[in-house]
């Protein structure tokens, strides 16, 4: 029987009604909630992610900065924008669209963003704060929207297996840290297997939920997953398609109509986990902005 079908969509809608709610309340105490997004390059994948952005935040009303700059921008253009975005009372939020041309040093860059303004918590203090477990830390928007994905379907990561594949610092790291934390959507026992595990199958195949984030498409099959298994494609992967309008289309990381015929429940791509990254930033924007209005100098 075919499992369960998680719709990030759904679920993002919802997001996207009580954002609404909290910015009106915003903008009746005098602030627009302001976000700024810097992209770097051509990367085709990264501008359509920017345009989503974008447009998701002039939907909620959150005024949005986009800036632009050719592939072979000087690392120290790149810092003196970040300065004058961290000097910007209009902006709350920062976010540099990763990844960045290979001659830019992309921690030298996320150092450089006011942890205050880190809307993608990638800044070494926010990633240690919440190592440290501070439930008010920013957070990472994938990681976070996959635990609000879970949660708001009524699946509870507490006393659960998580097997997650990949170890990346947006994805697989934080989501890790969270799942083990002792917070609202944590408490798991959490397995990190990546590109060195070995035999993968029997690794996956003792998940009671499994979390792919490896961008690689097909790489998770029926032979992987438990039967009755929750099962969370972050991977965006184009594979080409005579057929689509581009040449492509979008797939996940696991092989969808296989899998979903035995996980209790599974997410789509596209529609799954990716509108709830872009939810998240918007709720991390608005986080952001809140707490401009408290900020009173030290808080870390
Ligand atoms: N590139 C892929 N995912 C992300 C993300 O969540 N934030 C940023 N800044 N870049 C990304």
């Amino acid at each position: 029987m075919a499992g369960k079908i998680i719709s990030g969509t759904e679920v993002a809608e919802v997001i996207h009604t009580e954002i609404k709610k909290e910015v009106a309340d915003l903008k009746s105490r005098g602030i627009t909630p302001g976000l700024a997004v810097v992209l770097v390059g051509e990367d085709s994948a990264s501008k359509v992610y920017v345009a989503m952005k974008e447009k998701t935040a002039n939907s909620l009303s959150i005024t949005s900065k986009q800036l632009s700059f050719p592939e072979d921008t000087d690392p120290k253009e790149l810092e003196g924008v970040i300065a004058g975005l961290n000097s910007d009372p209009e902006i709350h939020g920062i976010l540099i669209q990763l990844p960045l041309p290979r001659h830019i040093d992309e921690r030298v860059v996320l150092s450089c963003i006011d942890p205050h303004k880190d809307v993608d918590g990638f800044h070494p203090m926010n990633v240690g704060s919440l190592s440290l477990g501070r439930t008010d830390a920013v957070a990472p928007c994938t990681p976070v929207g996959v635990i609000e994905l879970l949660m708001r379907n009524g699946i509870d990561p507490e006393g659960k297996h998580v097997v997650i594949v990949g170890r990346s610092n947006i994805v697989g790291r934080p989501l890790a840290t969270l799942l083990t934390g002792r917070r609202r959507g944590g408490n798991a026992t959490v397995t990190i297997a990546h590109s060195r595990s070995k035999d993968l199958p029997s690794i996956t195949k003792r998940a009671d939920i499994l979390i792919s984030a490896v961008g690689r498409a097909n790489l998770i099959d029926g032979t992987m997953v438990k039967p009755g298994a929750i099962v969370i494609d972050v991977g965006v992967n184009r594979v080409p398609d005579d057929l689509a309008p581009n040449g492509y289309r979008l797939v996940g990381d696991v092989a969808f109509e296989e899998v979903s015929e035995l996980a209790g429940a599974i997410t789509p791509v596209p529609g799954g986990v990716g509108p709830m990254t872009i939810a998240m930033l918007m709720k991390n924007t608005v986080q952001l902005a809140n707490r401009s209005l408290e900020y009173k100098g030290q808080d870390y």
